[in-house]
């Protein structure tokens, strides 16, 4: 799993070039931007949003790294690094280690404003990087970098993969004014946005980390389970003070537990109907 057929010695880091994008490239943030920053108001995470502004994230256009990184180092001694996309899961784990966090550096064309398969500038920047402002949010990054190169010793990087999955992709926190997201996933998608709250279809269950580190997951589609965080702490708790040898042998190969099912020991939040899945596959 963590051998690639093209080895590169170097770190995949590219220069942003931010001067070379075009006047559509930052109008498309811009409408990307505005839409998700209306959907998110009653619907993110607070700290997710406190992030954009503290990065002002909103100035208008596709942001500088060069700018984000002053005030982010400031914070939390993270900075954003351009890549060319997605990168070989042993240099994306030594970015997040070494407190860099690799975001692609091209943005999606209009033919794709609702949907792509890369993780691009938008995602990676609008979605992650506001709560890499939250300490506690980046030293659960730099852990999980830390983390997986031990999983890449131990062959354990499905169950680890599914951890970062359910947590930084598609992760819902409690708040006291309900259930909020705080997955870049998520929180980067307009219509999994709506879905993940709203939507009668998915669980919600309550986080678990052996229990998340078991179960499979969608790359294509909405959730069919989100895993519910009490905050950040608990999440920093139940990872960085628990030793994942042991629990990597519990585990055994892969992950047994599919995407839609609720076990019997499951905190269930909500149960879903999975009417949406139910309705596709008969479709
Ligand atoms: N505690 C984990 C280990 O022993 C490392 C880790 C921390 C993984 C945080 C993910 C998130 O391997
Ligand atoms: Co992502």
């Amino acid at each position: 799993m963590s051998s690639h057929a093209v080895v590169r010695d170097d770190d995949y880091v590219i220069d942003q070039n931010w001067s070379a994008y075009t006047a559509d490239e930052h109008a498309i943030w811009d409408f990307l931007y505005r839409r998700q920053r209306e959907m998110l108001q009653d619907r993110a995470d607070p700290a997710m949003l406190r992030g954009l502004e503290t990065l002002d994230l909103n100035r208008g256009g596709i942001p500088d790294f060069a700018r984000i990184n002053v005030e982010l180092k400031a914070r939390t001694g993270f900075e954003v690094v351009a890549v060319p996309g997605l990168v070989p899961d042993e240099v994306f784990f030594n970015h997040l280690a070494n407190r860099r966090f690799p975001a692609g550096q091209f943005i999606r064309t209009r033919a794709q404003l609702d949907y792509l398969q890369e993780p691009d500038i938008f995602h990676d920047v609008f979605g992650h990087v506001p709560l890499l402002t939250d300490p506690i949010f980046a030293d659960y990054i730099e852990a999980y970098g830390k983390g997986g190169l031990r999983a890449i010793k131990f062959g354990r990087l499905r169950n680890l993969a599914a951890l970062y999955w359910y947590t930084v992709e598609f992760g819902l926190i409690e708040t006291t004014k309900g259930l909020r997201i705080y997955g870049a996933g998520i929180s980067s998608s307009k219509d999994e946005s709506i879905f993940a709250l709203d939507d009668p279809s998915p669980n919600r269950i309550r986080f678990d980390l052996e229990r998340v580190m078991r179960t499979g997951y969608r790359i294509d589609d909405f959730q069919q389970t989100y895993f519910v965080i009490r905050s950040y702490d608990e999440l920093f708790r139940a990872t960085v003070d628990t030793d994942f040898a042991p629990l990597y042998s519990r585990l055994g190969d892969g992950v047994g537990y599919s995407a839609e099912n609720v076990l019997a020991a499951d905190g269930v939040v909500a149960r879903g109907t999975q009417a949406y899945f139910k309705a596709k596959s008969e479709g």
